[in-house]
């Protein structure tokens, strides 16, 4: 079969499952997709993670997608967090993530629709990190509003959802992103 045209011709592949490949080039680590070659994920994002995500997280927490894991190994090293459930729709994301990672105790990953989970779950979570997109415009403001809604019914009380905030969105969107989230900056 033939194999998907690779993007990133000048990084080293260090994991790869079906269409998904993890780069290493020049210091960084690169998640991509086929046949798209989707950019996920970029491994200097966690100055961005640790900004945004800050010291939040705590006692049992939920996370829409997987990536890198960049952010789930964030949320499982801060203090008091208990449990981290991490939503992936992709399995060749989750394989690729087992074949560089060692599974912490605390970490359920799961395959499937972050959203479809949060609807039927019977978990509740103090925490919710969502991170399921690659840019904020209207549809992913559509899709956050659904999480959102769908996320308080399942958040413990004095719980917190908080969304990935990309810095290069155009203003248009930030006030609407915001807002989903009590108005709260990030
Ligand atoms: C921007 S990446 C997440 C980056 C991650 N936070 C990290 O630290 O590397 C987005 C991930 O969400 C996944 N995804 C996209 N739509 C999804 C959905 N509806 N439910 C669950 N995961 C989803 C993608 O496959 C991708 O792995």
């Amino acid at each position: 079969m033939a194999r998907t045209p690779i993007y990133f011709l000048d990084g080293k592949i260090i994991a790869e499952s079906g269409d998904v490949r993890v780069y290493d080039f020049e210091g960084d680590v690169y998640l991509e997709s086929g046949p798209g070659h989707v950019l996920w994920t970029i491994s200097r994002e966690l100055v961005a993670y640790e900004g945004q995500v800050a010291r939040h997280p705590r006692g049992a927490c939920l996370e829409v997608g997987l990536g890198l894991g960049i952010c789930s190994n964030y949320i499982l090293n801060c203090a008091g967090v208990e449990a981290l459930t991490t939503i992936e729709l992709n399995p060749d994301v989750v394989k690729v993530y087992k074949q560089l990672n060692d599974v912490d105790e605390r970490h359920t990953i799961i395959c499937g629709n972050g959203l479809d989970y949060i609807i039927q779950t019977r978990e509740t979570f103090d925490f919710m990190f969502f991170d399921f997109y690659i840019v904020i415009d209207e549809d992913t403001i559509d899709d956050l509003k659904a999480y959102v809604s769908a996320g308080r019914r399942i958040l413990n009380e004095g719980g917190k959802i908080m969304a990935w905030w990309d810095e290069f969105t155009p203003d248009e969107f930030k006030d609407e992103f915001f807002n989903l989230f009590d108005g709260e900056g990030i």
